[in-house]
Protein backbone atom coordinates (compact mmCIF):
# COMPACT_ATOMS: atom_id res chain seq x y z
CA UNK A 1 0.00 0.00 0.00
CA UNK A 2 1.01 3.51 -0.66
CA UNK A 3 2.46 5.65 2.01
CA UNK A 4 0.46 9.01 2.00
CA UNK A 5 1.72 11.61 4.18
CA UNK A 6 1.81 15.26 4.08
CA UNK A 7 2.47 17.62 1.25
CA UNK A 8 1.92 21.24 2.53
CA UNK A 9 4.37 23.98 1.25
CA UNK A 10 3.96 27.22 2.93
CA UNK A 11 5.37 28.81 6.07
CA UNK A 12 3.91 27.95 9.08
CA UNK A 13 2.98 30.98 12.01
CA UNK A 14 4.84 29.63 15.28
CA UNK A 15 4.03 30.67 18.84
CA UNK A 16 6.51 28.34 20.28
CA UNK A 17 7.86 25.21 19.08
CA UNK A 18 6.45 23.02 21.85
CA UNK A 19 3.20 23.60 20.79
CA UNK A 20 4.19 21.93 17.29
CA UNK A 21 4.15 18.21 18.63
CA UNK A 22 0.38 18.15 19.04
CA UNK A 23 -0.81 19.53 15.94
CA UNK A 24 1.57 17.55 14.08
CA UNK A 25 -0.02 14.51 15.74
CA UNK A 26 -3.42 15.25 15.14
CA UNK A 27 -2.78 15.55 11.19
CA UNK A 28 -1.03 12.19 11.09
CA UNK A 29 -3.25 10.22 13.06
CA UNK A 30 -6.01 11.35 10.90
CA UNK A 31 -4.05 10.37 7.77
CA UNK A 32 -3.76 6.88 9.18
CA UNK A 33 -0.22 7.77 10.22
CA UNK A 34 -0.29 7.28 13.89
CA UNK A 35 2.66 4.68 14.08
CA UNK A 36 4.73 6.51 12.40
CA UNK A 37 4.45 9.71 14.28
CA UNK A 38 5.11 7.13 17.19
CA UNK A 39 8.16 6.76 15.57
CA UNK A 40 9.11 10.53 15.33
CA UNK A 41 8.39 11.02 18.44
CA UNK A 42 8.94 8.45 20.83
CA UNK A 43 11.93 7.91 23.01
CA UNK A 44 13.29 4.80 25.12
CA UNK A 45 11.63 3.17 27.89
CA UNK A 46 9.91 5.52 30.49
CA UNK A 47 10.85 8.73 28.46
CA UNK A 48 13.08 10.13 31.69
CA UNK A 49 15.83 11.28 29.79
CA UNK A 50 13.81 12.31 26.76
CA UNK A 51 12.15 15.08 29.99
CA UNK A 52 15.44 15.56 31.24
CA UNK A 53 17.43 16.64 28.16
CA UNK A 54 14.72 19.59 28.25
CA UNK A 55 13.92 20.56 31.82
CA UNK A 56 17.82 20.80 32.51
CA UNK A 57 18.09 23.74 30.85
CA UNK A 58 15.77 25.03 33.96
CA UNK A 59 19.33 24.37 36.40
CA UNK A 60 20.99 26.87 34.55
CA UNK A 61 20.28 30.95 34.48
CA UNK A 62 21.39 33.38 32.35
CA UNK A 63 23.26 36.50 34.00
CA UNK A 64 22.05 39.37 31.48
CA UNK A 65 24.57 42.20 31.11
CA UNK A 66 23.43 45.90 30.69
CA UNK A 67 24.39 49.13 29.42
CA UNK A 68 26.77 47.38 26.70
CA UNK A 69 25.11 49.26 23.47
CA UNK A 70 23.77 46.72 22.18
CA UNK A 71 21.26 47.40 19.02
CA UNK A 72 20.91 44.13 17.52
CA UNK A 73 22.38 40.88 17.55
CA UNK A 74 24.52 38.84 15.34
CA UNK A 75 23.77 35.53 14.54
CA UNK A 76 26.61 34.66 12.43
CA UNK A 77 29.01 32.01 12.42
CA UNK A 78 30.83 29.01 10.85
CA UNK A 79 32.25 25.47 11.20
CA UNK A 80 35.46 24.14 9.39
CA UNK A 81 35.49 27.21 7.54
CA UNK A 82 31.46 27.19 6.34
CA UNK A 83 29.65 30.36 7.18
CA UNK A 84 26.40 29.71 8.62
CA UNK A 85 23.88 32.39 9.24
CA UNK A 86 22.32 30.90 12.41
CA UNK A 87 24.29 28.82 14.99
CA UNK A 88 20.89 26.87 14.68
CA UNK A 89 21.70 23.16 12.15
CA UNK A 90 19.37 20.33 11.69
CA UNK A 91 20.28 16.76 13.36
CA UNK A 92 20.54 13.67 11.45
CA UNK A 93 17.27 12.42 11.36
CA UNK A 94 16.49 9.34 9.27
CA UNK A 95 13.19 8.36 7.29
CA UNK A 96 11.89 12.10 6.77
CA UNK A 97 9.47 10.67 4.12
CA UNK A 98 6.92 9.35 7.10
CA UNK A 99 6.50 13.56 7.35
CA UNK A 100 5.83 14.53 3.97
CA UNK A 101 5.93 13.57 0.59
CA UNK A 102 9.11 15.21 -0.42
CA UNK A 103 10.89 14.33 2.44
CA UNK A 104 14.75 15.04 2.74
CA UNK A 105 14.33 17.06 -0.35
CA UNK A 106 12.35 19.92 1.43
CA UNK A 107 14.23 19.68 4.75
CA UNK A 108 17.42 20.23 3.15
CA UNK A 109 15.58 23.35 1.13
CA UNK A 110 14.20 24.74 3.88
CA UNK A 111 17.87 25.22 5.79
CA UNK A 112 19.42 26.55 2.61
CA UNK A 113 16.67 29.23 2.63
CA UNK A 114 17.83 29.77 6.29
CA UNK A 115 21.75 29.78 5.45
CA UNK A 116 22.33 27.05 8.13
CA UNK A 117 23.60 23.11 7.40
CA UNK A 118 21.88 19.85 6.22
CA UNK A 119 22.77 16.83 6.95
CA UNK A 120 21.22 13.42 5.41
CA UNK A 121 21.11 10.24 7.75
CA UNK A 122 22.68 7.55 6.42
CA UNK A 123 18.61 6.19 6.75
CA UNK A 124 16.89 9.19 4.60
CA UNK A 125 14.12 8.01 2.61
CA UNK A 126 15.92 10.68 -0.26
CA UNK A 127 19.48 9.63 -1.47
CA UNK A 128 22.81 11.21 -0.57
CA UNK A 129 22.57 12.82 -4.55
CA UNK A 130 18.95 13.31 -4.34
CA UNK A 131 19.24 15.62 -1.01
CA UNK A 132 22.45 17.71 -2.96
CA UNK A 133 20.46 18.39 -5.63
CA UNK A 134 18.32 19.97 -4.26
CA UNK A 135 20.31 22.67 -2.80
CA UNK A 136 23.06 24.64 -5.19
CA UNK A 137 25.97 23.61 -3.31
CA UNK A 138 24.73 25.07 0.34
CA UNK A 139 26.67 23.04 2.63
CA UNK A 140 25.85 19.02 3.93
CA UNK A 141 26.70 16.58 5.96
CA UNK A 142 26.16 13.13 5.31
CA UNK A 143 25.57 11.08 8.69
CA UNK A 144 27.02 7.50 8.77
CA UNK A 145 25.88 4.31 10.70
CA UNK A 146 28.60 1.93 10.09
CA UNK A 147 27.62 -1.28 8.35
CA UNK A 148 29.76 -4.47 9.48
CA UNK A 149 30.48 -4.43 5.58
CA UNK A 150 33.46 -2.08 5.08
CA UNK A 151 32.88 -2.56 1.38
CA UNK A 152 29.10 -0.82 1.60
CA UNK A 153 30.63 1.59 4.36
CA UNK A 154 33.08 2.77 1.66
CA UNK A 155 30.42 2.58 -0.96
CA UNK A 156 28.10 4.17 0.85
CA UNK A 157 31.11 7.41 1.81
CA UNK A 158 32.19 7.58 -1.80
CA UNK A 159 28.19 8.27 -2.87
CA UNK A 160 28.57 10.92 -0.10
CA UNK A 161 31.87 12.65 -1.36
CA UNK A 162 30.70 12.43 -5.19
CA UNK A 163 27.77 14.21 -4.02
CA UNK A 164 30.04 16.74 -2.57
CA UNK A 165 29.69 16.24 1.68
CA UNK A 166 31.43 18.95 3.67
CA UNK A 167 31.68 16.44 6.79
CA UNK A 168 31.03 13.14 8.04
CA UNK A 169 29.14 12.29 11.35
CA UNK A 170 29.76 8.99 12.63
CA UNK A 171 27.04 8.20 15.12
CA UNK A 172 27.97 5.86 17.80
CA UNK A 173 25.49 5.85 19.98
CA UNK A 174 23.17 3.82 18.08
CA UNK A 175 24.74 0.36 17.67
CA UNK A 176 21.28 -1.27 17.96
CA UNK A 177 18.09 0.56 18.79
CA UNK A 178 16.68 1.50 21.99
CA UNK A 179 13.71 0.22 23.33
CA UNK A 180 11.19 2.34 22.36
CA UNK A 181 7.79 1.11 23.53
CA UNK A 182 5.41 3.46 21.23
CA UNK A 183 7.36 1.16 18.40
CA UNK A 184 6.54 -1.84 20.16
CA UNK A 185 3.01 -1.24 20.80
CA UNK A 186 2.31 0.03 17.04
CA UNK A 187 4.61 -2.91 15.76
CA UNK A 188 6.15 -0.34 13.98
CA UNK A 189 7.78 -0.98 10.58
CA UNK A 190 9.18 1.21 8.08
CA UNK A 191 5.96 1.73 4.99
CA UNK A 192 9.25 3.71 2.77
CA UNK A 193 12.40 2.55 1.20
CA UNK A 194 15.43 3.65 3.31
CA UNK A 195 16.71 4.63 -0.65
CA UNK A 196 20.63 5.07 0.51
CA UNK A 197 20.56 1.06 1.27
CA UNK A 198 18.75 0.65 -2.06
CA UNK A 199 21.23 0.19 -4.70
CA UNK A 200 23.49 -1.89 -2.50
CA UNK A 201 21.76 -3.91 0.51
CA UNK A 202 19.73 -7.02 0.53
CA UNK A 203 17.21 -4.51 2.33
CA UNK A 204 16.18 -0.97 1.74
CA UNK A 205 14.23 -1.12 5.17
CA UNK A 206 10.86 -1.49 4.00
CA UNK A 207 8.59 -3.54 6.40
CA UNK A 208 11.55 -4.14 8.75
CA UNK A 209 11.68 -2.38 12.38
CA UNK A 210 14.38 -0.73 13.79
CA UNK A 211 16.14 -3.58 15.59
CA UNK A 212 16.12 -5.10 12.14
CA UNK A 213 17.69 -2.11 10.47
CA UNK A 214 20.36 -1.68 13.03
CA UNK A 215 21.05 -5.40 13.34
CA UNK A 216 23.21 -4.51 10.25
CA UNK A 217 24.88 -2.22 11.61
CA UNK A 218 28.31 -2.70 13.26
CA UNK A 219 27.79 -3.32 16.86
CA UNK A 220 31.69 -3.26 17.74
CA UNK A 221 32.70 0.15 17.03
CA UNK A 222 36.01 1.05 17.87
CA UNK A 223 38.25 4.40 17.92
CA UNK A 224 39.97 3.39 14.82
CA UNK A 225 36.81 3.64 13.17
CA UNK A 226 37.34 7.24 12.94
CA UNK A 227 40.53 7.38 10.94
CA UNK A 228 39.15 4.68 8.63
CA UNK A 229 36.92 6.58 7.75
CA UNK A 230 38.73 9.98 7.54
CA UNK A 231 41.31 7.63 5.16
CA UNK A 232 38.20 6.94 3.17
CA UNK A 233 37.02 10.00 2.21
CA UNK A 234 39.80 13.09 3.21
CA UNK A 235 36.75 14.64 4.90
CA UNK A 236 36.46 16.16 8.75
CA UNK A 237 34.81 13.75 11.02
CA UNK A 238 32.39 14.63 13.92
CA UNK A 239 31.52 11.67 16.57
CA UNK A 240 28.10 12.05 16.94
CA UNK A 241 26.46 10.43 21.08
CA UNK A 242 29.28 11.56 22.80
CA UNK A 243 28.35 11.62 26.88
CA UNK A 244 31.64 11.59 28.95
CA UNK A 245 34.89 13.78 28.48
CA UNK A 246 37.02 10.46 28.39
CA UNK A 247 34.91 9.68 24.82
CA UNK A 248 35.95 12.80 23.69
CA UNK A 249 39.31 13.35 24.63
CA UNK A 250 39.91 9.40 23.48
CA UNK A 251 37.89 10.11 20.46
CA UNK A 252 39.97 13.37 19.66
CA UNK A 253 42.94 11.31 20.20
CA UNK A 254 42.11 9.07 17.68
CA UNK A 255 41.38 11.97 14.86
CA UNK A 256 37.95 13.14 15.44
CA UNK A 257 37.51 16.74 13.74
CA UNK A 258 34.46 17.67 16.06
CA UNK A 259 32.62 15.92 18.68
CA UNK A 260 29.16 16.13 18.62
CA UNK A 261 27.30 15.68 22.48
CA UNK A 262 24.23 14.17 22.14
CA UNK A 263 21.85 11.59 23.81
CA UNK A 264 19.83 11.04 20.72
CA UNK A 265 16.66 12.80 21.75
CA UNK A 266 16.61 10.56 24.57
CA UNK A 267 15.62 7.53 22.12
CA UNK A 268 18.57 5.33 23.00
CA UNK A 269 20.32 5.15 26.67
CA UNK A 270 16.95 6.07 28.95
CA UNK A 271 18.38 6.49 32.24
CA UNK A 272 21.44 8.62 30.95
CA UNK A 273 21.90 12.46 31.90
CA UNK A 274 20.02 15.23 30.07
CA UNK A 275 22.66 15.89 27.36
CA UNK A 276 22.88 19.54 28.34
CA UNK A 277 24.19 18.63 32.20
CA UNK A 278 27.12 16.98 30.63
CA UNK A 279 28.23 19.12 28.38
CA UNK A 280 30.36 22.01 30.53
CA UNK A 281 32.73 18.78 31.56
CA UNK A 282 33.02 17.60 28.10
CA UNK A 283 34.02 21.49 26.77
CA UNK A 284 36.35 21.73 29.62
CA UNK A 285 38.26 19.05 28.32
CA UNK A 286 37.99 19.48 24.50
CA UNK A 287 39.62 23.39 24.89
CA UNK A 288 38.13 24.62 22.14
CA UNK A 289 40.78 22.23 20.01
CA UNK A 290 37.73 20.59 17.50
CA UNK A 291 34.16 22.22 17.02
CA UNK A 292 31.63 21.17 19.72
CA UNK A 293 27.94 20.80 18.02
CA UNK A 294 25.14 19.98 20.46
CA UNK A 295 21.61 18.46 20.73
CA UNK A 296 19.01 17.22 22.32
CA UNK A 297 16.26 18.79 24.32
CA UNK A 298 17.15 22.33 22.55
CA UNK A 299 13.28 23.56 22.27
CA UNK A 300 14.21 27.70 22.70
CA UNK A 301 16.24 30.32 21.50
CA UNK A 302 17.03 30.14 25.65
CA UNK A 303 18.12 26.69 25.16
CA UNK A 304 20.35 27.19 22.42
CA UNK A 305 21.92 30.59 24.53
CA UNK A 306 22.21 28.09 27.21
CA UNK A 307 24.12 25.58 25.40
CA UNK A 308 26.58 28.20 23.28
CA UNK A 309 27.18 29.63 26.77
CA UNK A 310 28.39 25.76 27.83
CA UNK A 311 30.66 25.36 25.44
CA UNK A 312 28.74 24.60 22.38
CA UNK A 313 29.44 25.80 19.22
CA UNK A 314 26.78 24.48 16.89
CA UNK A 315 23.48 23.44 18.38
CA UNK A 316 21.39 20.92 16.37
CA UNK A 317 17.49 20.29 16.12
CA UNK A 318 15.84 17.13 15.38
CA UNK A 319 12.31 16.55 16.16
CA UNK A 320 10.60 20.30 16.05
CA UNK A 321 12.19 20.42 12.36
CA UNK A 322 10.33 17.39 11.19
CA UNK A 323 7.00 18.93 12.69
CA UNK A 324 7.78 22.02 10.64
CA UNK A 325 8.49 19.69 7.49
CA UNK A 326 5.30 18.29 8.46
CA UNK A 327 3.47 21.22 8.82
CA UNK A 328 4.48 23.06 5.90
CA UNK A 329 8.03 21.70 4.00
CA UNK A 330 10.36 23.62 2.91
CA UNK A 331 9.05 26.90 4.31
CA UNK A 332 7.68 25.00 7.36
CA UNK A 333 11.31 23.84 8.11
CA UNK A 334 12.31 27.52 7.58
CA UNK A 335 9.17 28.83 9.51
CA UNK A 336 11.43 26.61 12.35
CA UNK A 337 14.33 27.90 12.48
CA UNK A 338 13.33 31.39 11.84
CA UNK A 339 11.49 31.22 14.80
CA UNK A 340 14.42 29.84 17.26
CA UNK A 341 16.35 32.35 15.56
CA UNK A 342 13.84 35.24 16.86
CA UNK A 343 14.00 33.52 20.40
CA UNK A 344 17.80 33.46 20.42
CA UNK A 345 17.94 37.08 18.88
CA UNK A 346 15.47 38.32 21.92
CA UNK A 347 17.32 36.49 24.28
CA UNK A 348 20.90 37.65 22.75
CA UNK A 349 19.92 41.53 23.23
CA UNK A 350 18.38 41.31 26.83
CA UNK A 351 21.46 39.38 27.97
CA UNK A 352 24.19 41.87 26.55
CA UNK A 353 25.62 39.55 24.06
CA UNK A 354 25.96 41.14 20.52
CA UNK A 355 27.12 38.59 18.58
CA UNK A 356 28.03 34.52 18.79
CA UNK A 357 31.31 34.66 20.56
CA UNK A 358 29.24 37.09 23.01
CA UNK A 359 27.05 34.87 24.09
CA UNK A 360 30.29 31.81 24.71
CA UNK A 361 31.43 34.09 27.34
CA UNK A 362 28.02 35.00 28.89
CA UNK A 363 27.92 33.71 32.59
CA UNK A 364 25.13 30.94 33.61
CA UNK A 365 24.53 30.69 37.24
C1 LIG B 1 16.93 10.74 15.10
N1 LIG B 1 18.30 10.88 15.35
C2 LIG B 1 19.20 10.33 14.46
N2 LIG B 1 20.54 10.52 14.63
C3 LIG B 1 21.43 10.03 13.75
O1 LIG B 1 22.62 10.22 13.94
N3 LIG B 1 20.99 9.33 12.66
C4 LIG B 1 19.67 9.10 12.41
O2 LIG B 1 19.31 8.48 11.42
C5 LIG B 1 18.74 9.58 13.36
N4 LIG B 1 17.42 9.34 13.19
C6 LIG B 1 16.50 9.94 14.02
C7 LIG B 1 15.15 9.77 13.77
C8 LIG B 1 14.22 10.43 14.55
C9 LIG B 1 12.77 10.28 14.24
C10 LIG B 1 14.65 11.28 15.60
C11 LIG B 1 13.66 12.05 16.45
C12 LIG B 1 15.99 11.42 15.88
C13 LIG B 1 18.79 11.70 16.47
C14 LIG B 1 18.94 13.17 16.09
O3 LIG B 1 20.03 13.36 15.24
C15 LIG B 1 19.17 14.06 17.33
O4 LIG B 1 20.25 13.56 18.07
C16 LIG B 1 17.94 14.18 18.24
O5 LIG B 1 16.75 14.21 17.50
C17 LIG B 1 18.06 15.46 19.07
O6 LIG B 1 17.05 15.56 19.97
P1 LIG B 1 15.73 16.44 19.75
O7 LIG B 1 16.13 17.78 19.18
O8 LIG B 1 14.83 15.65 18.87
O9 LIG B 1 15.21 16.55 21.18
Amino acid sequence: MTYLTSTDEHAVEIVNLKSLEALVKERMVAQGNRGAFGYLRGAAEDEWTLRENTESFNRKTIVPRVLRGIDSADLSTSIFGIPLKTPIIQAPVAAQGLAHMEGEVDTAKGMEKVGSLFSISTYGSTTVEEAAEAVNGAPQFFQLYMSKDDEFNQYLLNKAVKAGVKAIILTADSTLGGYREEDVVSKFQFPIPMKNLESYSVTDGVGKGIFEIFGAAKQGLVLDDIQKIKNWTNLPVLVKGIQSPIDALEAITAGADGIWVSNHGGRQLDGGPASFDVLPAIAAVVKKRVPIVFDSGVRRGEHVFKALASGADLVAIGRPIIWGLNLGGADGVASVVEHLNHELSITMQLAGAKDIESVKTTELL
